[in-house]
Parts: structure tokens; sequence; C-alpha cells
């Protein structure tokens, strides 16, 4: 199984920091800071570390002693493993292909607005209208106009291409050395500012201190008062909600850490690895908190909105709450947003480049491509199937998929794209992964994969159960819940 002529990372460090960079994305900007807000701060907080620790560690350790073990990316990893279960790796591969796409389009769409805000900044002019009042009319023009969202798309992917092709350690392990360092000192920098801001006190509060009426709800009694009692199901939602930000946000099941493991030298550690990256990971999850909910906090007191109306998740937080809520700070309000766009831009960056790698691998190892034929071949793809996303909104506006089947108005292709991969596909590809490790070959694999090069596996015993028992217990809830929340059935919402 050995391939001397495998590309492979210069240490255990760049692996982590690549690691970290595919982990550090979108899902820790826009959704951490709304579901924390959703269910009741610190509560949520805990939930979600201790599942990092525990089913987050399990999985993301699998997958990258899979990738070492067998130093494929996941489109053959799997049958090498072995023969019966080489499906699952079409399945996760199938993921990153379909994801990249979408992804590029929504780069493209942070591209623009960390252009429009550097202009801003400078010229001092408004497009937003007085207090970014217009944000949702600029925003919509924009993504439903004909060409510009295609456009930026483009220029997100070619930018991921470029790195690509250089390869690992002169492309995406240099570009992590530049990109990361900036995304940190941004997000501290941003987060600072937002703490020291005259009144963010009672935001920070309803961040971080865990209330516990968000897991309680209100009862109308016979008589016709209310009391507020315990609700059980607000606790399982929370637990679900976490678990499902915890997946996405770790990069789990998106072939990313096989393919990043298969580039990782036998010698170092997996386990210490994977404890560095879930660190990161979650310290830009929470400093994305401190950045968004004390200012949409004071936002929502200005305004007399109540905060969890103000408070919303993905693009309608970052492209037109933000931009209202950057407005009130005053003329430092346009360079705050331009710092904060930079800040996405590399966190979307460094995450597209990891899952284009995903797909770029997989063909390498299939058709035994040289990389640069891969990327071609591979960018070909993507811009093909971003088209559909960068024009659902617009041009083909009106085409709307399995309606009255998946939703009763059907669905965007953006959204189709994101539904599948993320709420089906990768919950089924991580059962398939626990399963296949757990019971088919065996946990000893990984194990003495861990523990290679006389390394110590300290949290062994967890390790074992979790793969065997909990995670595909967990997983199967998590996709039902998933499928269930997505598609509104019996009016589930999270
Ligand atoms: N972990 C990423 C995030 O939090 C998810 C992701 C990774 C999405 C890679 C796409 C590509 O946003």
């Amino acid at each position: 199984m050995e391939d001397n002529k495998r590309a492979s990372w210069s240490g255990q460090l760049a692996f982590v920091l690549a690691a970290a960079a595919s982990a550090i994305g979108l899902g820790n900007l826009w959704r951490f800071p709304y579901l924390a807000a959703q269910y009741g701060g610190g509560i949520f907080i805990a939930v979600y570390i201790v599942l990092v620790l525990t089913l987050g560690f399990t999985l993301m350790v699998t997958e990258i002693a899979v990738g070492r073990m067998t130093r494929q990316a996941p489109l053959t990893a799997y049958s090498r493993l072995h023969r019966g279960w080489g499906f699952v790796g079409v399945l996760g591969t199938l993921v990153p292909v379909l994801i990249v796409p979408y992804y590029c389009v929504i780069g493209g769409w942070v591209l623009k607005y960390f252009l429009v805000y550097a202009r801003m900044a400078v010229t001092g002019a408004s497009p937003m209208g007085e207090g970014a009042a217009a944000s949702a009319a600029f925003f919509n023009a924009f993504i439903s106009s004909n060409f510009a969202p295609f456009g930026y798309g483009i220029l997100f992917v070619l930018a991921c291409a470029a790195v690509i092709a250089m390869g690992v350690k002169n492309g995406i392990e240099k570009s992590n050395l530049v990109m990361m360092p900036l995304l940190f000192v941004l997000a501290i920098a941003i987060s600072a500012y937002v703490v020291t801001l005259p009144g963010s006190a009672d935001g920070i509060k309803y961040y971080l201190v865990p209330s516990l009426d968000a897991m309680r709800e209100q009862v109308v009694d016979k008589a016709g008062a209310t009391h507020s009692v315990f609700s059980f199901a607000r606790l399982v939602k929370t637990i679900l909600g976490a678990m499902g930000q915890m997946f996405y946000s770790l990069s789990l099941a998106m072939g990313i850490m096989i393919t990043y493991g298969s580039y990782f030298r036998r010698e170092d550690s997996i386990e210490r690895s994977v404890r560095r990256i879930e660190l990161f990971d979650t310290a830009i999850a929470l400093l994305a908190g401190l950045m968004i909910i004390p200012v949409v906090y004071m936002f929502a007191v200005k305004t007399g909105t109540p905060v969890k109306e103000a408070m919303n998740a993905g693009p309608g937080l970052m492209f037109i709450t933000l931009p209202k809520v950057f407005a009130t700070l005053g003329s430092g309000g346009a360079w705050i947003g331009t710092a904060f766009f930079g800040l996405v831009i590399f966190a979307a960056l460094t995450s597209a480049i990891s899952l284009y790698e995903a797909c770029v691998a997989s063909v390498c190892d299939l058709l035994h491509i040289n990389r640069k034929a891969s990327t071609f071949f591979m960018g070909a793809i993507v811009m093909f199937l971003s088209t559909f996303s960068a024009l659902g909104y617009g041009a083909w506006g009106d085409i709307r998929l399995f309606r009255g089947i998946l939703s009763k108005d059907g669905l965007q292709f953006l959204d189709f794209f994101d539904f599948v991969t993320n709420y089906v596909f990768m919950p089924l590809v991580a059962i398939a992964t626990c399963v296949a490790i757990g019971w088919i070959v065996g946990p000893r694999t990984v194990v003495d994969e861990v523990e290679r090069c006389g390394q110590r596996f300290a949290a062994k015993g967890m390790y074992v159960f979790m793969v065997k028992y909990a995670a595909p217990v967990l997983m199967s809830v998590l996709l039902v819940e998933e499928v269930i929340r997505s598609l509104k059935l019996w009016n589930w919402k999270i």
C-alpha cells in the first residue's frame, strides 16, 4: 500500500494548520453564533464542546487514520479498506463534488461584499442607503443579477484552482501560512473591538451565561394561567443542533480529513493533532460569537426588535443584518465591515480549497493522472455546476426542484445541493464509516494506525466504544432529525 511518490505535509504543524483551515469556515461564522443565541448561550456552548471532544474526536481520528493507512483519497480509500465498502467512497466523493460549486458561489458573494465595504471605507459611499436600510434589496438585487454572481464565483474557483495546482506543500501549505495567521489576527482584533464597545456587556452575558430559560416552554393551564415548564424537546433539539453543527464545522464526512490524512507522515501523532484542530476550530467559533452576538444584541435593543428575531443565521445574518449593524458603528463601521469580510474570505477560501482538493486527489488516485490535469478537469465540472447555483436566484429563479415532495414550494438549486449533501449524504457516510471500522474491519486497525511508531493513544477506550456503539446511533438519530427538520415535516423547526 505504501506509495513513495505521494505528496506529504512538511510536518505535524502543517497538517494541523491545513485541517484547521478546512474546519474553520462559514459554519463557524454564520451558524455557531446563531445557535448559541437560540439555545441558551453557555448551555449550548457546553454541550457543543462535550460533543467535539467525544463524537467529533472519534469521527475525525477515524477519517485521518483511514487516509493515512490507505494513502488514498476517499474515492479509492474505502475499497482498499474492504472490498465490499467501495460504495461509501463514491458517496463520500460526491459530497465535495456537490458542495464545492455552491460554496464557491457563496465565496463569490463574500468577495463582492469585501470589495463593496473596502470602497465604502475609502470613498464614504453608501450603496445600501442611510443606515444600510436597503441592505436586503441590495443583496437580493446582487444575487438575482444575471452575470455578477457567476463572475465572482468563477474568480473564487480560479483562486482555489491556482493554489491546488501548485501542490500540497507549495500550494495548500504555503497559502495557509499566510491566510491562517491573518484570519486569527482579524478575529481577535474584531472581537476585542466589539467587547470594548460601550454597552456590549449585556450582549456578552446573553451569549456566555447559561440560560435555563432557553430550556423552558410556556404552557397555559386549564385555568388560563401561563407557566414556564422544563421542556425535554428543547433539550433534545439543543443537543441535536449542537451535533449537526459540530459535524459540519469539523469538516467531517466530506472526504477532506481522509485526503489530508493521506498526506500525513507516519511518525506524527494523530491524536495530538486532532486535539489541536478541535481547539482552533472551537476557538474561532467562540470568537465569532463574541464578534457578532453583542453587536446584534445592541442593535436589537436600539431598534426595539426581540433579540432572537434579530439574530438569524446564514446569508440573512451575514449579508443583510450585519450591514445594518455595521452602519450603527459610525464612521468606523465601513472599516469593521471590510475587516470582517476579509476574515470571511480567508475562512471560506481555505475551506473551499480543502473540498476542491478532496475531489482533485480522488480523481488523481483513480485515474493516475497528474495534479494539474486533475485540477483542470475538476475546475470544469465545478464551473459547470456553479452555474446552477449562481443563476438559481436570478435567471433560473423560477425553476424549483421537487415541488410538493421535498418542500411545499420546492427547492432552489443551491438549497437543494445543500440539503442532499449536508442532511442526507454526510450523515450516511459517517454512519457507514463507523460501521465499517467498528464492525467490519475492526477498531483495532485504526488503533494500530494511531499507535504507529510508538505514539500513545490516550483516549483509546473511549474511541472504541464510540466508534462501535455511540457514534452510529447518534449519527442515525441526527440523520432522521435533519431530514424531518429541513423538510419541515410536522412543522419541526430548529
Ligand atoms: N467546516 C466548514 C465550516 O465550518 C465546512 C466546510 C468545509 C464547508 C469545507 C465546505 C468546505 O464552514
